[in-house]
């Protein structure tokens, strides 16, 4: 089978998609959509897509499309995936899935109701490096794993209106990259009990530095920073009773990691591979698709959820709001 995938959106993250796309066999881009005529046909003609859309109710009335990529800004991903969804199509959402839970769980019961297919474009999950660092996890060579340490942080642009400042697209660093530390928390350390968050916000009130300790009942800790004001590392540790993971910068598509056991064994994973890493996820989405699923078993609805709540607490105790907070957050 061969699925027709859509894209939403002619950003940055749109053309790296469609490059991953590509290189996945049973994947075809068949349509583009912008709010600009003269940048969907711009965008379709340079990669060669068969048809670009002037608006992205067209792209969701296309019925040659199966599969709609929604890239676009933080502010639009639960009324563009909705959207899509209703018309019949399955979405594959780009990180943060949704500016809060409340959004989250909007699309989720719309996935169920249309009994269509989303998953957050969590890329890293399906990275070979993130599979093996997996295994090694679950073999369980570290022992009792104490503590998590990772980071994410670049300069952003400094234009108020560029969509990490400005709160009325979702803006911050925290939704943006902290997403991808507090995903490698929980896939090595699973659900939290609790979560302390300090941080800076710019004079729009979005967090630009912000610094968070997640405690465990297991007695385990992790200390994870996002920030769009400084350039940081880009790595992380994980700390077990018998020795260390290192992961490479950056932390989220990492060249390898080193595992040092306190043994003095030492082993360094390294992942050389050419191509797009994005493409990863895509035969998860074309499997679940298959088989007629409406969320992966290896990136489920609930762990998505407990991302945007767990960013809800976080943004609560820096004081973020989005307009579409409401009164309760
Ligand atoms: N997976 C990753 O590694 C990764 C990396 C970067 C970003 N992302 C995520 O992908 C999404 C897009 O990020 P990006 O860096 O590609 O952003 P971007 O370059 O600004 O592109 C966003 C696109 O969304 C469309 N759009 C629709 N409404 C818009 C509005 N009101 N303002 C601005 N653009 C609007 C625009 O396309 P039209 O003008 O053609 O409609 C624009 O090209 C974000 O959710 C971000 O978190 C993921």
């Amino acid at each position: 089978m061969v699925f027709r995938w859509g894209i939403a959106g002619t950003g940055r993250i749109a053309s790296d998609f469609v490059d991953g796309l590509r290189q996945v066999p049973d994947a075809n881009v068949v349509a583009v959509c912008s709010r600009h005529a003269d940048t969907a046909r711009d965008f379709a003609a340079r990669r060669n897509i068969p048809r670009a859309h002037s608006s992205y109710a067209a792209l969701a009335e296309d019925p040659n499309v199966d599969i709609v990529y929604v890239a676009t800004p933080n502010s639009r991903h639960r009324d563009d995936s909705e959207m899509f969804m209703r018309a019949g199509k399955h979405v594959l959402c780009e990180k943060p899935f949704a500016l809060n839970a409340r959004q989250a769980e909007s699309m989720i019961a719309t996935a169920r109701n249309e009994r269509r297919f989303i998953m957050e474009a969590i890329w890293s999950r399906f990275l070979p490096v993130y599979v093996s660092l997996g295994e090694v996890l679950a073999s369980q060579r570290l022992g009792r794993i104490h503590h998590v340490a990772a980071d994410f942080g670049f300069v952003a642009p400094s234009q108020p209106t560029h969509r990490l400042n400005n709160p009325s697209l979702g803006g911050g660093a925290l939704l943006d990259l902290g997403i991808y530390c507090l995903h490698l928390a929980r896939f090595v350390l699973g659900g939290h009990d609790s979560v302390v968050a300090h941080g800076d916000l710019n004079d729009q009130g979005v967090d630009v530095d912000a610094t968070y300790t997640l405690t465990y009942s297991s007695g385990a800790t992790a200390t994870l920073r996002s920030t769009t004001r400084h350039a940081t590392p880009c790595t992380a540790t994980i700390t077990g009773e018998h020795g260390i993971i290192r992961l490479e910068s950056r932390m989220h598509n990492p060249p390898g990691f080193r595992l040092q056991l306190h043994d003095g064994a030492e082993r360094y994973h390294r992942y050389d591979e050419p191509g797009q890493g994005l493409r990863h996820q895509v035969p998860e989405v074309h499997r679940c698709i298959e088989s007629a699923f409406i969320e992966s078993p290896r990136l489920t609805h609930s762990e998505t959820l407990a991302y945007a709540r767990t960013m809800d607490d976080i943004r609560r105790q820096l004081g973020v709001r989005y307009d579409v907070d409401g009164h309760h957050q």
